[in-house]
C-alpha cells in the first residue's frame, strides 16, 4: 500500500504553488467584477492569501489522486474549500469569538480591516466558495458536491461545532463531548475534502466510505494536535500568541484528557486514518504521507 519513498515536501510545494495561483486567479476575476467593492476584496484577499498551509485543498487533490484521477481536475474544488476555511478563521478570530489579534504571524483580519469588513469578508468567502464550486466540478456530481460541502460547513457541521465552543458552559465536558465538538468544527471540513476529491476522482462506494473514515480520523487528530501545540505554548509554530484557549476557557482535548492521553489519541487516530486507506492502490501515498506528517507534530 504505502510508497515509502513518497516525496511529500516536493508534492506539497508543487501543489501549494498551484493552489495559490488558482486562488489569485479567482480573486482577479472577482476584482474585474465592478459589483465587488475594493475594500471588501482587500479584506478577503488579506486572509485568503496570507500563507495558509493549504492542507484542505491538498487533501482534496490527494484524494482524487488516490482514486486514480488527476490532481488538476480537483484544483477548483480544493480552492472553494480553502475559501470556506479562510472564512471560518476570520470569524473564529473575531472579538465576539476567540478574540485573537494574530494569525499566521500577522494581525487578524478584523485588526487589519476593521470588524465590520472582516465579518463581510467571511460572508463573501463563504458564499463565493459555492459559486466557484458549482462550476469547478463535472455537472453530473455538482449537486452532490454543493450539498456535501454545505452540510459540512453548516449548522450540523463546522458552524455547529463553533457554536458549542462559544456556548457558556461552566462544567468540564466528557472526552466524548470534546471529540463530538471537534468532529463538527474541524473534522467535517476534512471529511468534505476527501469526499470532494473522491467525487472528482470517481470513487466507488467502498472507496468513498474509506475516504470518509480517513477524513474523520485525520480531522479529529488535526484539532487535537492544534490544541496540543497551543497548550504547550508553541507560539512560533502556530503564528500567534498561545494561551487563548485558557483565557476563553475553551475545553480542549489536552485540558480535559491531559497531554499524554491527547498525544496517544492523536497517534492512534493517525493509525486509523492510514488503515482506512486499505481499499486503495499505491496512489494513496500522498494521503498516507500527510497523515504521517500529522503524527510527527506531536
Ligand atoms: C487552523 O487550521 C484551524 C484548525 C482547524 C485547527 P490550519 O492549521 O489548517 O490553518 P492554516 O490555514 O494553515 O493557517
Ligand atoms: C478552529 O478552531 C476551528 C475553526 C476555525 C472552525 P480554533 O479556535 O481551535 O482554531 P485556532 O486555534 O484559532 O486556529
Ligand atoms: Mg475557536
Ligand atoms: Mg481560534
Amino acid at each position: 500500500m504505502p510508497a515509502p519513498g513518497f516525496d511529500l515536501d516536493g508534492y506539497r510545494k508543487r501543489w501549494q504553488t498551484e493552489i495559490d495561483a488558482s486562488l489569485e486567479q479567482m480573486l482577479a476575476h472577482l476584482a474585474a467584477d465592478r459589483g465587488c467593492p475594493s475594500a471588501l476584496l482587500a479584506a478577503m484577499r488579506y486572509s485568503l492569501l496570507s500563507g495558509g498551509k493549504r492542507l484542505r485543498p491538498l487533501i482534496v487533490l490527494a484524494a482524487t489522486r488516490a482514486c486514480g484521477g488527476q490532481e488538476q481536475a480537483a484544483l477548483g474544488a480544493g480552492c472553494a474549500l480553502e475559501m470556506i476555511h479562510a472564512y471560518s478563521l476570520i470569524h473564529d478570530d473575531l472579538p465576539a469569538m476567540d478574540d485573537d489579534d494574530f494569525r499566521r504571524g500577522q494581525p487578524t483580519c478584523h485588526r487589519a480591516h476593521g470588524e465590520a469588513m472582516a465579518i463581510l469578508a467571511g460572508d463573501g468567502l463563504l458564499t463565493h466558495a459555492f459559486e466557484l464550486l458549482s462550476h469547478s466540478v463535472p455537472e453530473a456530481v455538482a449537486a452532490r458536491a454543493l450539498s456535501l460541502l454545505a452540510r459540512a460547513a453548516g449548522p450540523a457541521g463546522m458552524v455547529g461545532g463553533q457554536a458549542d465552543d462559544v456556548a457558556e458552559n461552566q462544567q468540564m465536558p466528557s472526552l466524548a463531548e470534546v471529540e463530538f465538538n471537534h468532529q463538527r468544527k474541524t473534522a467535517a471540513l476534512f471529511a468534505a475534502a476527501v469526499a470532494l476529491g473522491g467525487l472528482i476522482g470517481g470513487a466507488g462506494r467502498d472507496q468513498a466510505a474509506a475516504l470518509d473514515d480517513y477524513g474523520q480520523a485525520f480531522g479529529l487528530a488535526y484539532q487535537i494536535t492544534d490544541d496540543l501545540l497551543a497548550y504547550q505554548g508553541d507560539a512560533e509554530t502556530l503564528g500567534r500568541p498561545t494561551g487563548s484557549d485558557e483565557i476563553q476557557d475553551r475545553k480542549t482535548h489536552p485540558r480535559v484528557a491531559g497531554l499524554a492521553r491527547s498525544r496517544q489519541r492523536t497517534l492512534s487516530l493517525v493509525e486509523d486514518a492510514i488503515l482506512a486507506l486499505r481499499p486503495f492502490s499505491e496512489k494513496a501515498d500522498a494521503l498516507i504521507a500527510l497523515a504521517k506528517l500529522l503524527a510527527s507534530r506531536v
